[in-house]
């Protein structure tokens, strides 16, 4: 497993108790209060999404407006990495091209 890349805490500030998601099927270990993109961006995982052509996206905005960090979490496409809370076992996986919001619903 990589190095976190997560800042150094002062003194007076804690993160949350460790939790450990999955991402596309292996450990990767986050901390209660972190969103995905965080989680993904301290294990170096930069890349949550590749668009139609294979290229490579990633956090943007970092605040639910770009769309640029969609993931799939849990089976359920197009969901905002840096608007999603970590939880124990949670699955995340990277997105590949488009996906329809309906998938997690069995597509239509
Ligand atoms: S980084 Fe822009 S919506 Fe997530």
């Amino acid at each position: 497993m990589a190095a976190s890349r997560r800042l150094k805490l002062r003194p007076a500030l804690v993160r949350g108790p460790e939790v450990t998601i999955q991402l596309e099927g292996a450990p990767l270990r986050a901390h209660e209060g972190e969103t995905v993109a965080a989680a993904l961006m301290a294990a170096g995982h930069g890349v949550t999404r590749r668009t139609v052509g294979g290229a490579p996206r990633g956090v943007y905005c970092g605040m639910g407006v770009c769309f640029e960090c969609l993931v799939v979490v849990d089976g359920i496409p197009n969901t905002r990495a840096c608007m999603t809370w970590v939880r124990e076992g949670m699955e995340v996986a990277r997105q590949d091209g488009l996906r329809a919001t309906d998938d997690a619903l069995g597509g239509a």
